[in-house]
């Protein structure tokens, strides 16, 4: 599993959830030191490879260098203060809907739209 914006926050709760349930995974974002802690903290089934997602160039070479991925997804939260729950979803919320998403061999691209009931007003 690839996830760009694993090194920290929901990407890495993704990261821990997706290692529980026997994934590999392979964390991208700027910030090498980032990486590097989080990979070591997910243990032998993490690597990390640096990226900038504003930048195209780093953006295929950082594809161009995965061996192997079954899929690509990324995750992108919106948070909504004016929601009907009025809070922010948790780390561990946003990650089950995401690990919901990797577990069928079909899904290959959607956006999540965790918004607290904000689509519903
Ligand atoms: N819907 C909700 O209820 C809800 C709740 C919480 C958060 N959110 C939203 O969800 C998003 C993620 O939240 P978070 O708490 O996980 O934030 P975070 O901890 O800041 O994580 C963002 C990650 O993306 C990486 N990143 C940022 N820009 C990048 C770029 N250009 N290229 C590659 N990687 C990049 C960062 O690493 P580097 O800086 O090292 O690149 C970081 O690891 C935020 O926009 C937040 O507002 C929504």
């Amino acid at each position: 599993m690839v996830l760009i914006g694993g090194g920290s926050g929901i990407g890495l709760r993704v990261a821990h959830q997706a290692v529980a349930a026997g994934a590999h995974v392979i964390l991208g974002g700027r910030t090498r030191e980032r990486l590097t802690a989080a990979a070591q903290k997910l243990g032998s089934r993490a690597t990390w490879r640096t990226v900038d997602t504003t930048d195209r160039s780093s953006l295929a070479s950082f594809f161009a260098e995965l061996d192997h991925v079954d899929r690509r997804e990324a995750a992108f939260a919106q948070y909504r203060r004016d929601s009907i729950l009025r809070r922010p979803g948790t780390e561990d919320e946003i990650a089950q809907s995401v690990l919901f998403l990797f577990s069928n061999g079909f899904t290959t691209g959607a956006t999540l739209y965790p918004d607290g009931g904000y689509t519903l007003r």
